[in-house]
């Protein structure tokens, strides 16, 4: 393959969020974590693991994401509801309590501007908030993806196990794209780890790091979408003057 085809096959690559019901064969579910396990990894240790949700598990771990999304959406923004939350506890982040919290101002920016792009690409008002956490909810829907791949880093190594997840993703969601299918990372699964431990016999050791969608992209205008691109210039560290 030559550099231009590479960089086009690269920027071609969206995260989809709008899924075919169409099955996955196991095979190709395979095929395109044996692509991810072509990643680089610290001492070649893979810290990481994959619980594969598809059919009825899959189906059990959407309808209890969805279940305390209905909890938690009507109520989390007023004092009562948060008290609330606190005193019966269903709802509360059982993992990575970040998701919940807001944006560092550096960061900020960055993340609102996304936001609006994609709401208004979906003709989502931003003053509409049932608009809004409806689209938020399709996170618990995983997008209608009949496929969902929690990924699982292991704690001794901390940030580095996170980087080898990172880049194993990176390479399945390629190689998912070779393929026809579409991914999207879903932060949005990591706040809940005990959800996925009830189905899946995960080692000790290991914590959930975030899900990640895969199937059949739908033509829905969800699809369409085209996240902007930074330039290199934007993550380029300056010399000192
Ligand atoms: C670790 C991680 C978590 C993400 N979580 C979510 C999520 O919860 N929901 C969602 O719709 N997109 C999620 N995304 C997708 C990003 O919004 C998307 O990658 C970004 O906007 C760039 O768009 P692109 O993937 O189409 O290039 C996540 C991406 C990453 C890398």
């Amino acid at each position: 393959m030559k550099p231009k085809e590479v960089s086009e096959f690269l920027a071609s690559r969206h995260s989809t969020r709008d899924f075919l019901s169409k099955p996955v064969p196991q095979s190709v579910i395979d095929e395109v974590i044996a692509d991810g396990l072509t990643s680089p990894s610290w001492s070649n240790t893979r810290p990481i693991m994959v619980a594969v949700a598809t059919g009825e598990v899959r189906d059990r771990i959407s309808a209890e994401f969805m279940a305390r999304w209905e909890i938690v959406a009507p109520i989390r923004s007023s004092k009562w509801g948060q008290f609330k939350l606190l005193f019966t506890r269903r709802g509360l982040p059982t993992s990575n309590p970040l998701v919940a919290k807001p944006y560092v101002p550096a960061l900020l920016p960055r993340a609102q501007k996304i936001g609006a792009a994609l709401f208004s690409h979906l003709g989502i008002d931003r003053k509409d908030r049932e608009a809004r956490d409806a689209a938020w909810a399709r996170n618990y829907e995983f997008f209608g993806a009949p496929v969902e791949l929690f990924i699982l880093t292991h704690t001794s190594l901390g940030k580095f196990s996170a980087n080898d997840a990172g880049m194993f993703v990176m390479n399945l969601m390629l190689g998912a794209h070779a393929r026809g299918l579409g991914t999207c990372a879903q932060g949005a699964l990591s706040i809940y780890d005990d959800i996925v431990r009830s189905e899946f016999d995960v080692p000790e050791g290991y914590e959930l790091l975030y899900g990640v969608a895969l199937g059949y992209p739908s033509d829905d205008k969800a699809n369409s979408f085209a996240a902007p691109r930074f330039a290199p210039a934007d993550i380029t560290v300056p010399l000192k003057p």
